[in-house]
């Protein structure tokens, strides 16, 4: 099966050149807090809970500058693993680890092409923002699965760009739009069926955050200046909503606002 890649190597690499190291997964409660990290621990404290994670490998593909990484190995004792083609985005994943106190393995390798000794390896293969670079999309979540060990559990994880952030990211800066396929829920949940995974849920994820759109690559003139004041109060309002949310109760993810879409599938035995 033939296949696009949206987006190059050189890209990644460009936009992994001057990151600062990000900050750790802080998903405590408080009143002030972003309540989005809190709600992927209470994603993953689930689907991980009928597994023996402290006896289960994980490998996160495009780790470039991953945060979860530690946090998968203190939360949950996985051994952890990473796959990226950038050498920067690895290098910024190595050194997170080694700030977090944490040891893992990164492999600077293409994905699509791994070593022998990574195919069907894994208990749990996670993926933050990459699936929606390729077409078609069942071949890349192919690729994906081979790393899976049989009965191994995928998680994949997209921007949510056929709602308001996608309207927004297309508005205020397209061609950052224009490197992602759109795909609904139910389209992604098909392409996982069609690349030979079962399902366990998919689904629209938290309710808003506007900070996920993307103004990288804008010349920096009265345009960008007009935009940036837009971006800021959309993202005052995913504050406010967020504390509602932290005083009153959670409000649904929905196709409209919600900033992700996560799919869990297993691989058959
Ligand atoms: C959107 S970034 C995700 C990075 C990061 N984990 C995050 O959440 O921000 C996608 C990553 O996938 C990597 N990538 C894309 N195609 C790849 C391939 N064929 N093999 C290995 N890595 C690839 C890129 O280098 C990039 O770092």
């Amino acid at each position: 099966m033939e296949r696009i890649d949206k987006v190059s190597k050189e890209y990644w690499d460009s936009g992994w050149e001057a990151l600062e190291l990000p900050p750790a997964v802080d998903f405590e409660r408080g009143l002030l807090k972003n309540p989005i990290p809190r709600r992927f621990h209470e994603f993953f404290t689930q689907i991980f809970s009928g597994l023996r994670t402290s006896e289960s490998s994980l490998l996160e593909i495009g780790c470039a500058a991953s945060i979860w990484l530690p946090y998968f190995a203190k939360e949950f004792g996985f051994q952890i693993f990473g796959i990226d083609y950038s050498e920067k985005g690895c290098h910024l994943a190595e050194r997170i680890l080694d700030r977090e106190k944490v040891k893992g393995t990164i492999v600077c390798t293409d994905f699509f092409n791994p070593p022998e000794e990574m195919i069907e390896a894994f208990d749990v293969v996670i993926s933050f923002g990459v699936a929606e670079h390729f077409i078609p999309t069942e071949r890349v979540l192919v690729a994906f699965a081979r790393f899976l060990k049989s009965g191994g559990i995928m998680i994949t994880l997209i921007p949510n760009m056929i709602g308001g952030v996608g309207f927004i990211q297309k508005w205020l800066n397209k061609p950052i739009y224009d490197i992602h396929v759109l795909l609904s829920c139910t389209e992604l949940a098909k392409a996982h069926e069609k690349s030979g995974l079962c399902v366990i849920s998919c689904r629209y994820f938290v309710s808003t955050d506007f900070s996920v759109v993307n103004l990288n690559g804008l010349s920096r003139n009265i345009s960008f200046q007009l935009k940036r004041v837009l971006l800021r109060t959309l993202i005052w309002f995913s504050k406010g909503i967020w504390l509602f949310e932290n005083v009153v109760s959670e409000l649904p993810a929905t196709q409209l606002l919600s900033p992700y879409i996560v799919c869990t599938s297993k691989k058959d035995k």
